[in-house]
């Protein structure tokens, strides 16, 4: 892998300026989360835009440098996705159906697939429960 070109930087430092009103800054908006025991746990009744289908929330770990898209299905499963293309480590942003990566176009379905390169590696994913009582954990041992 190699280091982020003028582009990536500017971006950078535009979501810096900016927050997360620019596409690509998603970052920003991240939910730090404290882990216990390898894992982060969740619940949907605090973060209700995991309550319905089609939501998402970003969480970064303590101690962690990869923020974690958690995704609600349409079926009432969930996914924990790392934030980060596979493609020259761009941050992606959650489009609806799609992760985009705005550095070089790659995008990915919800369950981390490549649906367009450059990238060619899907997403990395992290294994996650859901109670029925609306927790999710999720095992962070994947996670660089
Ligand atoms: S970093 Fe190049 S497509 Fe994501």
């Amino acid at each position: 892998m190699t280091g982020p070109n003028r582009r990536e930087f500017v971006q950078a430092a535009a979501c810096l300026l900016a927050g997360a009103a620019l596409p690509g800054c998603a970052g920003v908006a991240a939910v730090r989360v404290t882990p216990s025991n390898g894992a982060v746990r969740l619940s949907t009744r605090e973060l209700p835009q995991l309550a319905r289908a089609g939501g998402h929330a970003k969480v970064l770990p303590e101690g962690a440098t990869t923020p974690i898209y958690v995704l609600a299905g349409e079926n009432g499963g969930y996914t924990a996705l790392s934030s980060i293309c596979t493609h020259r480590a761009c941050t992606v942003d959650v489009e609806g159906a799609q992760l985009v990566c705005p550095c070089h176009g790659s995008i990915f379905d919800r369950t981390g697939r490549v649906l367009k390169g450059p990238a060619r590696e899907p997403l990395r994913s992290f294994p996650l429960t859901a109670t029925p009582g609306g927790e999710l954990v999720i095992r962070l041992e994947t996670q660089p």
